[in-house]
């Protein structure tokens, strides 16, 4: 069954007739995001279990350019350029996803694409790219389909839309063609939440979180024993899936709270609570599996033991992987980047850290 947006589009799509054409170039760079809240699991086309809550991030960002001609005389191909040099791996995964979406995008049944895209974080530092790779490909998707339609207007009906496609392809994408915090899943405490999309987050947020910091420590950079994909299936049959679903929602309920009072304590509070409950599911789940690294907990007792010596509100929270995320308001920046440089970076693969703060999201550039 789909959807009531799946529908939207669906029947927007089934509206392209006579079939377009046009060519030319789009171009987006999208960011990475750090989930506050957790998904893990989901549920039918990539709906999460849970909602969430995420911080969009500035620097870490994918570049992505999408030259095209659409024709009716075409047949769909992809040339697709990581770094500018072919990249079999990704170019399947793309050409998977783009297949995927021919309901949603019906005029790449008769497009030649080609996809150059790059990364503003190394390829080996392990830091998720698949949000900010499938946010700027969503982004460039919505770009063509109003170019060819002649119906040029990035407005939110448009980033709407991104969002949505931006799911399909990796689920927490959606939450990075928005800027700032943004809330993915339906939840009764925000209006116009959706499992479909995401939304900025509407509750005006506290100014003790503007201009976040959140420094990357790369512990390391090797490809995960258990994909991401494969830990939301264990959630199917995860003893503790209905108490995780509770958790996550009483959780964002408090940090929704918390962003609006500024209260950076209770903020750290509920970070690593989402980060530790996360891997304690993989932990848990049949079969169970660690993907912390030793270096990981060395990293998390430092941070615990310099912030009950200090008193200094700096805490951490964890992707599905060993890498560590310090977040930290903007006023401590001096204080919290030397603690790193004299008692964390030793615990990273080949000491990298990468600095990076909460932003404002995707932004198109010529080509
Ligand atoms: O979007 P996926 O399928 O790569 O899953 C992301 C899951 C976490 O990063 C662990 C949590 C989140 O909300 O981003």
């Amino acid at each position: 069954m789909p959807g009531i947006l799946e529908k939207n589009y669906l029947s927007h799509a089934e509206q392209t007739n006579p079939a377009p054409h046009g060519e030319g170039q789009v171009a987006w760079e999208c960011p990475a995001n750090i989930a506050i809240i957790k998904y893990w699991g989901k549920k039918l086309l990539q709906l999460p279990l849970n909602p969430s809550l995420s911080f969009t991030l500035s620097k870490s960002k994918t570049r992505l350019s999408l030259a095209y001609a659409v024709d009716p005389g075409y047949s769909f191909d992809l040339d697709f350029r990581f770094d500018g040099k072919a990249f079999p791996e990704f170019r399947q995964r793309i050409h998977a996803y783009l297949q995927r979406v021919l309901d949603f995008f019906p005029f790449l049944k008769h497009a030649h694409l080609a996809i150059s895209t790059s990364n503003s974080f190394p390829h080996s530092a392990g830091v998720a790219s698949s949000a900010s790779s499938f946010g700027a490909l969503a982004l460039a998707l919505c770009s063509i389909e109003q170019k060819i339609h002649g119906t040029e207007n990035i407005d939110t009906g448009f980033f709407r839309k991104a969002s949505f496609m931006a799911r399909l392809g990796s689920g927490s994408a959606c939450r990075s063609v928005y800027g700032g915090a943004v809330l993915w899943g339906c939840t009764q405490r925000c209006a116009g939440s959706s499992d479909e999309t995401a939304i900025p987050v509407s509750t005006p947020i506290h100014p003790e979180f503007n201009n976040f910091r959140n420094t990357i420590l790369v512990v390391n950079s090797k490809a995960k024993p258990v994909s991401s994909s494969a830990g939301h299936e264990l959630m199917d049959i995860h003893p503790y899936a209905e108490a995780r679903i509770i958790q996550a929602n009483t959780n964002l309920g408090l940090i929704l709270d918390i962003l609006n009072a500024g209260d950076l304590i209770g903020f750290i509070d509920i970070l690593e609570h989402e980060a530790l409950s996360l891997h304690a599911l993989m932990m848990s789940s049949n079969p169970g599996y660690i993907l912390l690294h030793p270096n990981t907990i060395v990293i998390i007792d430092t941070i615990r033991s310099y912030r009950r010596d200090t008193g200094l509100p700096v805490g951490f929270t964890l992707d599905a992987g060993p890498n560590v995320h310090v977040l930290y308001p903007a006023a401590i920046e001096g204080s919290i980047r030397l603690f790193i440089e004299e008692h964390l970076k030793k615990y990273c693969e080949n000491g990298i850290v990468i600095h990076d703060q909460v932003g404002e999201g995707p932004e198109w550039f010529e080509v």
